[in-house]
């Protein structure tokens, strides 16, 4: 049986989080399987004995296609341990980092029918030069009100990985239900 790792990213940033989170997964000897949640139509739900869901906010909301499949599978999420997380820029403020604080993951976990059993909230990266102009604008004029960076040549990770390894040792003792 497997922890089925499922993503859902724009620029990469959720992607790479994910392939961290399986690599200390399977330190931890915790066999995964890393799927891209956009080219999931069905899931074969007997192969997984665990399940990890995380996904990126772009503009105040996570991608549509995460309510889809959280709505679509929910029997099947509710069977097994489950652990979500979510990636934004929000929670480069350590304040803004935790489930009950960050306002994206709480409202999603206020309406998702899935429950899951551990959750995260993970700053994300900053990456202008790799932005379409409008996209650069309006992060940029984010920035200035959030006090964050404006220099837009700059490319600013701010994922705590540490934060990251310590999930997936809380993930890793998710018992059985
Ligand atoms: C166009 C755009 C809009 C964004 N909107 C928000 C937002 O509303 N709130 C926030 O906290 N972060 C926002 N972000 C930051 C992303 O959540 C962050 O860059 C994250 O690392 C993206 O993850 P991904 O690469 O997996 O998609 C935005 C980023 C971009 C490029």
């Amino acid at each position: 049986m497997k922890t089925l790792m499922l993503f859902s990213t724009r620029d990469g940033q959720t992607r790479e989080i994910a392939a961290h989170l399986c690599s200390q997964l399977s330190e931890l000897d915790v066999e995964t399987a890393m799927v891209d949640l956009h080219r999931t139509d069905s899931v074969d739900w007997a192969q997984y004995d665990r399940v990890i869901i995380g996904a990126s906010i772009r503009y105040g909301h996570f991608h549509p296609a995460l309510d889809r499949f959280v709505k679509k599978h929910a029997a099947a999420l509710q069977a097994i341990p489950g652990a979500f997380f979510a990636v934004n820029l929000v929670a480069r403020k350590p304040e803004k980092r935790s489930p009950q604080t960050n306002s994206y993951t709480r409202k999603f976990l206020l309406r998702s029918p899935w429950q899951p059993d551990a959750c995260a909230v993970f700053a994300g990266a900053l990456r202008y030069p790799r932005y379409g102009w409008f996209d650069r604008f309006m992060i940029r004029l984010i920035m200035k009100m959030t006090g964050g960076e404006t220099d837009t040549r700059k490319e600013v990770v701010y994922t705590d990985w540490e934060q990251v390894s310590a999930f997936a040792k809380e993930i890793a003792q998710l018992s059985r239900k």
